[in-house]
């Protein structure tokens, strides 16, 4: 199919499943390829003919909201965030968290894809923190929509393109090779739990200290989804509590209770009596 064909086809059906066009404009090519499989798969000979096909048969529209998922991540992606949480913010939710007695400190990845990122977090914690370490652990709850996605998170073996953002010690210290791949090491794959949830049907129950939402909600879903998907959020949220978004993502305007933190566009911060 061709470009001005995939684009118009997008801009008709992602609006139908409450994803936003302007979020699939850089990847969109992944999509082509995913449905040039499905066309095959159905015998179809066009995309026209799939857009008759999903007014003809409801049932695809659940196929195609599959197809659309993008599930890129890589570990430390977006390095100036994690030098930042690393830096600040888990070392004043450590601090925060042992005065009063906390039992852990409590974050939540929403669609941590195969766990880059709430491994990330696991690590800094435990290789980057090492004074806070004995005082209190960090809990990571990770979700998403994607089985497959979470089993090799659970499996934690990753190809070298996804941990090309990661400094050479941290690489060197948190993984061993295991063939043409790199293994987690087993002490940093405890304190993640990973569940199968879609964002916009259930989430964790919290409360959490530390929310990433990252190239999910904000870049794919539409309005509407976003703003659901905030308030589940600001409700998990403890008061002073941070929602971390991705690098090139902005809140729709009008979000109350998050405040913006000014040095960080993508870290926001839950008021103090929230
Ligand atoms: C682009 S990846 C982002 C991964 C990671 N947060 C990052 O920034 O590197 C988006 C992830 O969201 C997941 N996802 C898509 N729709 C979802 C939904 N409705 N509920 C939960 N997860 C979803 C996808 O399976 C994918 O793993």
């Amino acid at each position: 199919m061709s470009d001005p064909e995939l684009v118009a086809f997008l801009r008709w059906a992602l609006p139908r499943l409450g994803l936003r066009w302007p979020g699939y404009r850089k990847v969109r090519a992944r999509v082509r390829k995913k449905l040039n499989e499905r066309l095959r798969e159905l015998g179809l000979p066009d995309i026209a003919a799939y857009q008759d096909c999903l007014v003809a048969h409801p049932q695809e529209w659940a196929v195609l909201d599959e197809l659309c998922r993008i599930s890129i991540s890589r570990f430390h992606r977006d390095r100036d965030i994690f030098d930042h949480l690393r830096r600040v913010v888990l070392p004043g939710l450590a601090e925060r968290a042992s005065e009063r007695g906390a039992e852990a400190v409590r974050c939540w990845s929403a669609g941590c894809a195969s766990g880059e990122e709430p491994y990330t977090l696991r690590f800094l914690w435990e290789r980057e923190l090492p004074a806070e370490r004995g005082r209190v652990p960090l809990r990571v709850v990770a979700t998403d929509v994607d089985e497959r996605l979470l089993e090799r998170a659970r499996e934690g073996r990753y190809p070298a393109s996804s941990l090309k953002e990661l400094p050479r010690e941290l690489l060197q210290t948190a993984f061993v090779r295991d063939g043409e791949q790199f293994r987690l090491r087993d002490e940093l794959r405890a304190g993640v739990e990973f569940h199968r949830q879609d964002i916009l049907e259930v989430m964790p129950a919290g409360p959490f200290d530390l929310v990433l939402c990252r190239n999910l909600a904000i870049t794919y879903f539409d309005e509407e989804g976003q703003r659901e998907v905030l308030r589940g959020i600001d409700e998990r949220l403890v008061a002073g509590g941070y929602l971390v978004v991705g690098a090139h993502e902005s809140l729709p305007v009008g979000v109350s209770g998050l405040v913006s933190c000014p040095t960080r566009p993508e870290l926001w911060q839950k008021h103090a009596d929230g």
